[in-house]
């Protein structure tokens, strides 16, 4: 059975939706931690209510980036996941700890990639004018949302949307997405192809 690890450093209700699947069965796997920069983030209490362990690293108890980065590493290394999902984990992470977990780190980003990426990705694309926007689940490569991507999920934007309807509209499709791809990772139906993926029937 496949070991997961999450990074979140919010509400983490992609972090729920994937609880959820793997305790109705649905997803073969343990959820072995969660790992966060804010100590308070509502994550947490999802954590504690199924028992998930959590490693708080708050970012703002390290005197540098650097300090913050190699204590991250050091925890990620020592919890030894086989699938590592960051799930509103909002920091770009360092190169090196992307290669360490190169092939078995996977990330959520609410657009549809290569579009609109980094922060406020649904401001972007109410901004851009985009009729269709939706949700990217990829591998995390040492760039920011640029790895391969295993699966997308389109939403339409509509007339008098604004941020928060389409953040809603995306966030429920995201919902499916992250479960979905968890469940192709741990079931082995994943492999990567210089950047495409390839999903085994
Ligand atoms: C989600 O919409 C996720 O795609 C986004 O943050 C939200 C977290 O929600 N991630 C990013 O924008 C990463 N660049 P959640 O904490 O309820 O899962």
């Amino acid at each position: 059975m496949k070991k997961i690890a999450f990074l979140a450093s919010g509400r983490g209700s992609n972090f729920q939706a994937v609880i959820d699947r793997v305790n109705d069965g649905t997803i073969n796997a343990e959820i072995v931690a969660l790992i966060t920069d804010k100590p308070d983030a509502y994550a947490i209490k999802r954590a504690g209510e199924n028992n998930i362990p959590v490693f708080a690293i708050d970012f703002k108890s390290f005197g540098s980036r650097d300090d913050y980065n190699a204590e991250l590493l050091r925890v990620m290394k020592e919890i030894n996941a086989d699938l590592y999902v960051l799930a509103g984990y909002m920091r770009l992470l360092d190169p090196d700890t992307a290669a360490c977990f190169s092939g078995r780190m996977i990330n959520i980003h609410p657009a549809l990639l290569p579009s609109f990426k980094g922060l406020n990705a649904q401001k972007q694309a109410i901004e851009y004018g985009v009729r269709i926007s939706g949700c990217t689940v990829h591998f995390v490569d040492e760039g920011m949302d640029s790895g391969a991507i295993i699966l997308q999920h389109s939403v339409p934007v509509l007339d008098n949307d604004d941020e928060m309807a389409l953040a809603d509209r995306i966030l429920k499709e995201e919902h499916a997405a992250l479960p979905e791809a968890v469940k192709l990772f741990c079931e082995d139906k994943i492999s990567i192809s210089k950047r495409r993926v390839i999903i085994k029937e």
